[in-house]
Parts: structure tokens; sequence; C-alpha cells
């Protein structure tokens, strides 16, 4: 029989769940998100549901890499990739706190997770976002930004059956799988954001720790400096052109 941990009787008790009433036995390695219906990122509650990836507290650094990475003057953004928007809503209300100016596009290839940030764009009052459903650019106007954000499936197939039940049973495969090297996505991105990128912009990427320089290398014309999550595992590029 599964037992609580402090963390999710804390959630549950948060959302007004009482886990005295859960039946443990139906709810097996199900995530308390997809229990509750909320993931915390960044200090702000997320909608999330089965068609998006649990955003990870990992993942919080590449908020500050963009702040890290400031262009001068407004801020023009697209988050690629967006599953529940945490990445974007989130640069967004920063912005909007430090009085910056901003204009941003939230995508996904996948309508039932634009959908989910459509409602955190509401819950979270982010009105001047734009989601738009798009495999990477193709459907994204052409235009210029400064800053890209883009955390794409990158778990390597192979890997996908040896990931933990509550993460491969749970979360959705269009998420996490990132082909044989975990790269498919992530080349085609790199191959097709120079199109999209303003010279000093930067891009940046959530990788697998797998990807480190042999991987980053690869990619002629793009300076690529990379940095680690909280647990010390080398998991973000923030690349720009090579002047
Ligand atoms: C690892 S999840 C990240 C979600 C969110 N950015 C986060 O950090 O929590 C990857 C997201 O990329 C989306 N995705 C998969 N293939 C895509 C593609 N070809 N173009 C755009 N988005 C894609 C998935 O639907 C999923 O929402």
């Amino acid at each position: 029989m599964r037992k609580l941990s402090a963390y999710e009787i804390n959630q549950l008790n948060k959302h007004n769940i009482d886990p005295y009433f859960l039946d443990l036995n139906s709810i097996d390695n199900k995530p308390v998100e997809y229990i509750t219906g909320f993931a915390e990122f960044y200090g702000r509650d997320f909608i999330v549901n089965e068609n998006t990836l649990i955003p990870r507290i990992e993942t919080e650094r590449i908020i500050d890499l963009a702040f890290e990475n400031l262009p001068e003057g407004k801020v023009d953004f697209i988050d690629v990739g967006t599953g529940s928007g945490a990445i974007g809503i989130t640069f967004a209300k920063e912005l909007e706190r430090k009085r910056i100016e901003y204009r941003g596009i939230l995508s996904d290839s996948l309508d039932e997770a634009l959908n989910i940030a459509r409602s955190n764009i509401k819950k979270l009052k982010a009105y001047s976002l734009e989601p738009v459903t798009s495999n990477l650019f193709t459907s994204v106007s052409k235009q210029k930004f400064n800053t890209i954000f883009a955390n794409l499936p990158y778990i390597p197939t192979s890997r996908i059956s040896t990931l933990a039940s509550s993460v491969k049973d749970f979360e959705p495969v269009s998420a996490l799988d990132g082909g044989e090297d975990g790269l498919d996505l992530i080349r085609k991105l790199i191959y097709s954001t120079s199109e999209y990128l303003e010279k000093d912009g930067v891009l940046i990427l959530e990788v697998d720790d797998t990807h480190t320089h042999k991987f980053s290398e690869e990619f002629i014309g793009w300076e690529i400096e990379i940095f680690t999550d909280l647990n010390g595992k080398n998991r973000f590029w923030v690349c720009k052109i090579n002047s």
C-alpha cells in the first residue's frame, strides 16, 4: 500500500483533499500533482493534467539563467514546448514584477497541453502572452526573439522503460521521449533557431545530463555554455550565435 510523504500530505491539504479519504490502493505511484491537479513552480501553482509534464524544481534555474542574460530594452521571448506554461508564464510574471516590458509566445505541438497553458495564463493573469500550437517553429510567424526557451523531450528512448513508474506510467511520453540519443528535437530546433533569434539573443535549453560537451560541440556556429541544476548535473545550455 502506498505511504504518503510529508510533502504529499501537505500538497493534498493545501488543495483541500483529505488524505484520510483517499483510496491509497487505487492511486499506486500516481504523482501527487496529478491527484491535486496542481504543481508548484517558482512559488506559483500551475494547473497540470495527464497531457502536461509536471514542471520540475530543477527547471527553475532556467528562469534565473534568462535573467542573467537579459537583453537591453524590451524582452521578446518564446517558450517552445511550453506544456503547462510554467517557464514562459513564470518569466512573464517575473518581468512584470521588475516592470520590464515584454512580448511573449507559448508554443506546444500538443493542443491538449496548450489548453492547460491557456488555463494557466488566465489563472495567473498573464493575459498578454500568446499561445500558439506549433511543431517547433513551423507555425510561428517569421519574427525575431531575443530570448528563446526550450525544455523539449530529451530522454533517450532506451531509457524511458527504466524511469520510475511515477514518471513513465503517468507523464505523457510525448513530453519525455527525445529519440535515440535524446537530441532529435533539440537538433532540429537548433538548426531552425538562427532564423528566429536576434544576433545578440540567447537560446536557453534544458537537456539530459548525458548531453555534455561531446554534443554541444556538434553545433557549429554556436557558442554554448553549460550550466548545472541543483543536483549538480549538467542540465542547461545557454546558446549564442557566434559573432
Ligand atoms: C519536457 S516537456 C516540458 C514542458 C514544460 N516546458 C516544462 O518545463 O514543464 C516537453 C514539451 O514539449 C512538447 N513537444 C513535444 N514535441 C514537440 C514539438 N515537436 N514541438 C513543440 N513542442 C513539442 C510536449 O508536448 C511537452 O509539452
